[in-house]
């Protein structure tokens, strides 16, 4: 059987010096049929390795549960990788970050009273134990040693960042190597000297993250660890993007350059990433070191290849700099061609979503607000309800807000409390006794990094009403996938013109079957789309992003649904599809 090991300067392939050239694909983040498409193009840019993590809550919505369907099948990934003649390296987490929500921690392990994660915790460490073990099921038995592609392992993500906790690092080696894991376990740190020794350990191969100044980053890596080959885990030839903000590019003449550097000492690299994909559903994650960050639907991070699949400019740059130490494929991945334009302007109805969101069944009884947690909701939307006493107008307010609250004083809407600008309280207009309150509180994505991982969702109490505290909550978990399908829209709901939200409109068009297509949500304000019953994801007047991706493979051609919860109001009800993908402005 074929052997992969560390030598003193170079990773060694059955003995022989070998340089790993990867790139980062995430097969949770990637329609399942286009796997073997997107692996391919990797191979067409001169790329040897796939790399992905694996998101532990895309696995385990419950504890006990282990799904691996669809999106979820890594065994079939792994296996498409190596039909593609390609190795795999894996990285199980726990942790990932990787802009994921929670950065791949269920939501259900911050449940458990006292768990502490990302260390030594036996609480913790159990449960990390049943996923290691779960996941390791797949990848060992597809190990290089055992015939399969997968040349290595790495252990924890970034840990350098933000823990110290040997005792953690040597038990994931533990239970690593239990499983039988037997090629070699890698770490990944940031190329600051205090960072690689906290995330490592000697028995272990370190690696290092940056995305531009090669010689000064590798120099920090040599320094944590003088034999050895140099690897840069994380080449960063793009970034994510935030809600609000730019969108992030990288110069590919630049990016090329920098992948020169590194190639050009001999470095082994993993492109990060090579192939974004998208955060559907609710799946992005969130940054907060101090103000709320979450992240945008589209993951293109202005990888080489788009989110669509297709080579841009940095493909084409980094092929040629490949090409210069290793044999790159004689066919290339294609360019973007237009995609189908179309739009559908009738036919639309709509039914408001406070008035279906009876058709889910009863609240929950709470004195004071609970938290996401407490009513066992992982992501996405609850509904919060109380009676106040006549009031003059009042500010209502709460501890925290996790991450939107909607407000609406006997169904009108009042107005919003929006953590990412540090809200936490808003004026009530004075209403009579009785009136009821209703919050519809969105979970806009878990923090994936720092110390705010694993954090409660929802209305942080105490709630307060003009400085009184404000008890007795109807809480209903608002499971918006639920609502998404075709009999909520099954009354008299004809509609046209702008649409008020917040609410729920379905359109059915024959679209162009097998075609990728950009849907336009310029004209929209908040909310989500599913296309044929596929939650794409978020999108916000905000943005920076004003298309959404819709994959191909989920267009049928034949009556295809789109539905849309807008919260706020959009403008133009027309449904749009156009040419291109608008990823927004950037910042130059
Ligand atoms: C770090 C993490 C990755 C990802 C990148 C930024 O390097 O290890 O998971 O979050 O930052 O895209």
């Amino acid at each position: 059987m074929p052997t992969f090991a560390i030598g003193e300067q170079d990773f060694l392939l059955d003995g022989e010096p070998h340089r790993i050239l990867s790139g980062a694909l995430h097969y949770f983040r990637v329609h399942p049929d286009m796997w073997a498409d997107r692996i391919r193009k990797a191979r067409q840019l001169g790329l040897n390795t796939i790399e992905t993590y694996v998101a532990w809550n895309a696995h385990a919505p419950e504890r006990g549960v282990f799904d691996t369907t669809g999106q979820r099948d890594l065994g079939r990934f792994l296996d498409l990788v190596e039909a593609e003649g390609m190795h795999a390296i894996v990285r199980p987490g726990p942790y990932i970050c990787a802009e994921w929500d929670n950065g791949g921690l269920p939501a259900w392990l911050m449940r458990i009273p006292g768990v502490g994660v990302r260390r030594n915790e036996p609480q913790y460490m159990a449960a990390v134990t049943e996923y290691l073990q779960q996941v390791l099921a797949i990848v060992t038995p597809r190990q290089i040693t055992r015939g399969g592609p997968v040349v290595a392992v790495q252990i924890e993500n970034e840990y350098g960042a933000y823990g110290d906790d040997k005792d953690y690092l040597r038990e994931l080696v533990r239970v690593n190597r239990d499983a039988g894991v037997e090629v070699p376990l890698l770490t990944c740190d940031q190329a600051e000297a205090e960072m690689q020794e906290r995330g490592s350990l000697p028995e272990l191969h370190r690696t290092v993250t940056f995305g531009s100044r090669t010689a000064e980053k590798l120099a920090v890596l040599r320094a944590a660890q003088p034999t050895g080959p140099l690897m840069c885990m994380e080449f960063w030839n793009g970034w994510f993007d935030h809600w609000g903000a730019h969108h992030h590019v990288t110069d590919a003449a630049a990016s090329a350059g920098d992948l020169d550097a590194l190639l050009a000492v001999g470095g082994s690299v993993n492109l990060y990433m090579f192939h974004g994909g998208t955060n559907m559903g609710f799946t992005n994650g969130a940054n907060d070191k101090g103000v709320y960050q979450p992240l945008v639907t589209s993951y293109d991070y202005d990888a080489p290849l788009a989110e669509d699949g297709t080579a841009t400019a940095k493909y084409d740059a980094f092929r040629e700099v490949i090409s210069r130490y290793a044999p790159v494929p004689a066919e290339s991945a294609p360019h973007r061609t237009p995609a189908p334009e179309l739009t559908i302007e009738g036919g639309r109805r709509t039914v408001g979503l406070l008035d279906v969101v009876a058709t889910l069944g009863e609240g929950s009884s709470w004195d004071e607000v609970p938290t996401h947690e407490d009513v066992a909701v992982a992501s996405g939307f609850v509904r919060y309800r109380t009676a106040v006493a006549h009031i003059e107008p009042s500010v209502l307010a709460f501890d925290e807000v996790r991450d939107r609250a909607q407000v609406f004083l006997d169904g009108v809407a009042v107005g919003v409390i929006d953590r990412s600008e540090r809200a936490r309280s808003l004026t009530l207009p004075a209403a009579p006794h009785g009136a009821t309150l209703e919050i519809l509180l969105e979970d806009q994505g878990r923090v994936n990094y720092g110390t705010r991982i694993g954090e409660a969702k929802g209305l942080i109490g105490p709630a307060t009403l003009a400085g009184k505290p404000l008890l007795g909550w109807d809480v209903l978990p608002v499971d918006v996938d639920a609502l998404a399908v075709e009999s909520t829209f099954a009354g008299e709901c004809e509609a046209a013109g702008p649409i008020a939200g917040p609410s729920l409109s379905r359109w059915t068009s024959d679209l162009p079957a097998g075609r990728d297509l950009f849907l336009d949500v310029s004209g929209w304000g908040k909310g989500m789309v599913w296309v044929n019953g596929v939650n794409l994801g978020r999108y916000w007047s905000k943005g920076p992003t004003a298309t959404m991706y819709v994959p191909g493979q989920i267009v049928t051609g034949q009556a295809d649904s789109i539905v849309l919860l807008e919260l706020l109001g959009a403008p133009d009800a027309a449904v749009r599809f156009v040419a291109a993908p608008q990823l927004g402005h950037t910042d130059f």
